[in-house]
């Protein structure tokens, strides 16, 4: 069968009954994140238009305040999600605390929770850069029709439903995943439907990109210093190639389509890593595992970390599976 014309909206239905918890309301979380994406992506096209048309902080034409891209995202993912009251819950990285929707009038029956990081890489957009966003979909634990509380949101990663993001790039592109593989669906701008373009992706199971700030090298844990030298190693199929964007959802893109490893480890600086567990880390971690690649902060699974606060960070090591492991084995190594 080929795939060549099935859009996004046609994909969400046809494998809603493919969904173990199938009841429709997934399906349309989905399709109020396809809008918000491509809303936001309308957004960030005119990004480097802010000298002709007003940078943040000024007034626009309309009399209206221009926002920064991260709080103009932010707005417009929390909006869509709560007009059509299809969750109970939304936290993101640009609020301090989470948000309940309607979850104490017991008519609502929603189920989901959402988390987001509304624009991740948002020192990329002055330059021109990619940036996107990510999302994270739970089922709420408190009954529905109560409150909906921290508990709610405080889940191990791999009680995930759904996650996924969204990387404005050359191309505009969706990602995302329900526990039954990952797949991409490219934004055809001049029609404005998402079609799939990259079914089934997969991490190669080797790959030779690594993608770290080796700016704060002299920072990291030994066992990482002694990693990113083994990548440099004039030896086998090494030295491996270098390839940092500063923009996870770009890197993370870019080598579950080519073979390669992420690291955001912790530093004298950050010594919790700075990637946040739940906005960040454990959607990249299941869509990774999805992808049949690899997650871990060094020394164990990220979807098995126990979250204790919404804005916890985490060191992240993230991308194809033999990679990840030996930089686990490094890690290791180093701690005897
Ligand atoms: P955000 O823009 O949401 O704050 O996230 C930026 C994150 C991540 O996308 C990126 O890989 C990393 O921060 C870059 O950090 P450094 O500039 O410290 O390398
Ligand atoms: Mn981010
Ligand atoms: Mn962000």
């Amino acid at each position: 069968m080929s795939h060549k014309k099935q859009t996004l909206g046609e994909f969400i239905i046809e494998n809603q009954t493919a969904f173990k918890y199938s009841s429709g309301e997934l399906s349309s979380l989905l399709n109020s994140i396809r809008l918000a994406a491509k809303i936001v992506n309308h957004e960030v096209n005119k990004a480097g238009l802010v000298d002709i048309i007003g940078a943040a902080g000024d007034v626009n034409i309309q009399g209206e305040d221009q926002q920064k891209l991260d709080v103009y995202a932010n707005d417009k993912f929390i909006q869509t999600l709560t007009k059509r009251n299809i969750v109970c819950g939304i936290a993101s990285e640009e609020e301090d605390d989470f948000i309940s929707i309607n979850s104490q009038d017991e008519n609502h029956q929603n189920k989901y929770i959402v988390l987001i990081d509304p624009l991740d890489g948002s020192s990329n957009i002055d330059v021109n850069v990619s940036v996107g966003t990510i999302f994270s979909i739970y089922r709420r634990v408190t009954p529905v029709g109560t409150p909906v509380t921290k508990e709610d949101f405080l889940q191990q990663g791999k009680k995930q439903v759904a996650a996924g993001y969204v990387v404005y790039g050359t191309s505009t592109m969706l990602v995302y995943t329900t526990g039954a593989g990952v797949n991409g669906f490219t934004l055809n701008p001049a029609i404005g439907s998402f079609y799939l373009s990259h079914p089934d992706m997969q991490f190669p199971e080797d790959g030779h990109i690594y993608s770290v700030n080796e700016g704060n090298y002299i920072q990291f844990p030994q066992g990482i210093k002694n990693y990113i030298k083994y990548c440099q190693k004039d030896e086998g199929d090494r030295p491996y190639t270098a390839r940092y964007i500063g923009s996870l959802v770009s890197d993370f893109h870019r080598n579950m389509i080519k073979g390669g490893i992420y690291m955001y480890p912790q530093s004298s600086k950050n010594p919790e890593g700075k990637l946040r567990l739940l906005y960040e880390c454990n959607p990249m971690a299941f869509l990774a595992e999805q992808a049949n690649g690899k997650a871990s902060d060094g020394f164990t699974r990220i979807l098995d970390i126990q979250p204790k606060e919404l804005h916890e960070r985490v060191p992240f090591i993230c991308g194809s599976k033999n990679m990840v492991e030996k930089a686990e084995e490094f890690m290791r190594l180093a701690q005897e």
